[in-house]
């Protein structure tokens, strides 16, 4: 079968079968598909799309490119969750324990971030001797003596989205919607769970800036968990400003410990809140979502959450201590205020400024080799609604590196938009997709 006959039926606009779409990845991956074909391809998909069938082709072709992990020694449905990405994002370290206390196993295989702030690995590094490196064997035997374990990912999961996602990065094809669906699912899909709860990001600092775009995006994906067996159910969030207070790894860690504690930031509590009940439904121990829901607000307001992460730390080889004293995590030596300079009222907060100045900071990597400082970051002390007199603290900057500090100010005074009409802080669950139903709020 020939690359340029499939371009082309696709760039006419035709369904290409399972076979084609398999040929085509799995030369792509033999390098008998070249680069230039494969992004005229790309490019052909973008303006034509895929249909159901054709996406979910695709991301098994994608997931089949590698290794598929086999989680089928742990007992129970095994829920995974993913966020297509946001800033202040530790929602794992919240929705993981309070899930896991009511009886759905969680199998978490997380990665170091590149970006803003870390990954979950990165995040968890703060709390003193938490090991990540686990073997399989270890990783499945911790699920199933205290129902979580979160590990960094290892093996060779989707390596055909490794190099098509290079491509797509610079032939301008990343945005397409079959493309970022069967992207994503693939990864979800290769990690072995039953079944997928997905965080669809809407807003200034998301991949899909309104609200209709992101629900087209959680139908492609909710269609093709239904289509490769794994059920799928996403929930359409608000990204107009950070998620929480705290950007930055061991800020961010303390932040989910005190939601734990039942003192978290309002959205982060009930956006873990709302995922943890689709996941803990899918999961099969509640009848119903709503169910599922009051189930979790039992567990964190009666400590179980919290009890669960300290089981989980302490699995893990961490030092528990942190739970009850995260003044224990690693602080910086610089910690500076940024002032607002007019009066008015928050009317949005660019996330990707924030971890752009937190990165600065030094709490990201801009390359893979770069060293993250874990106490880095920002602490925002105003978000959307909150009214703001000039002089009032906006945030707080904490750096080890006295020499990023005006540049990044100047970029967290940016990212806030101070606006004279007052603002409604925003609502934050956006809307809901499942096999059965779509639902904008
Ligand atoms: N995230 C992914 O993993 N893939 C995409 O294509 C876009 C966002």
């Amino acid at each position: 079968m020939r690359a340029y006959d499939l371009i082309l039926k696709k760039r006419n606009g035709q369904e290409l079968t399972k076979f084609e779409i398999e040929s085509l990845i799995n030369g792509y991956m033999s390098g008998n598909v070249t680069d230039y074909q494969m992004a005229a391809f790309l490019m052909a998909v973008f303006f034509k799309g895929m249909t159901p069938a054709e996406t979910s082709e695709l991301t098994t072709a994608i997931v089949n490119s590698g290794e598929i992990v086999d989680l089928s020694g742990i007992t129970g449905r095994k829920i995974d969750k993913h966020s297509t990405g946001g800033v202040g994002d530790k929602t794992t370290l919240v929705l993981g324990p309070l899930v896991a206390a009511a009886g759905v196993p969680v199998a978490k295989m997380s990665g170091r971030g590149l970006g803003h702030t870390g990954g979950t690995i990165d995040k968890l590094d703060s709390i003193k001797g938490f090991n990540t490196s686990l073997s399989k064997e270890e990783f499945i035997a911790n699920v199933n003596k205290i129902k979580i374990a979160i590990g960094g990912q290892t093996g060779n999961l989707a390596p055909a989205d490794k190099k098509l996602y290079a491509l797509r990065d610079v032939t301008a094809t990343v945005d397409s919607l079959p493309l970022i669906a069967s992207s994503i699912m693939s990864k979800k899909i290769a990690a072995g769970a039953d079944a997928i709860v997905l965080d669809v990001k809407a807003g200034s600092g998301a991949f899909m800036k309104t609200v209709n775009d992101a629900v087209e995006l959680a139908k492609a994906m909710v269609q093709i968990g239904s289509l490769v067996g794994r059920e799928t159910a996403a929930v359409i969030t608000d990204m107009d400003q950070p998620l929480g207070n705290a950007v930055g790894n061991s800020m961010e860690v303390t932040e989910a410990i005190n939601c734990l504690k039942g003192n978290g930031p309002d959205d982060l509590t009930e956006l873990c809140l709302t995922l943890g009940s689709h996941m803990v439904f899918l999961g099969d121990k509640a009848g119903s979502p709503e169910e599922a829901r009051s189930l979790l607000e039992k567990i964190l307001q009666d400590g179980q959450g919290l009890e669960k992460l300290r089981q989980l730390v302490e699995n893990q080889g961490g030092d528990v201590r942190f739970i009850d004293e995260p003044e224990l995590m690693p602080k910086a030596d610089q910690i500076v205020d940024v002032k607002a300079s007019d009066n008015g009222y928050v009317k949005r907060i660019e996330a990707e400024q924030i971890g752009l100045a937190a990165m600065t900071l030094g709490a990201g990597r801009e390359t893979k080799e770069s060293e993250i400082d874990l106490s880095a970051g920002i602490v925002l002390t105003k978000k959307i609604g909150d009214k703001v007199t000039a002089g009032d603290t906006i945030a707080v900057m904490h750096t080890n590196n006295r020499e990023k500090i005006a540049a990044a100010n100047q970029m967290i005074t940016e990212a806030f938009v101070i606006t004279q009409e007052k603002t409604d802080s925003p609502k934050l669950i956006l809307g809901l997709v499942t096999k059965d139903k779509v639902e904008v709020f």
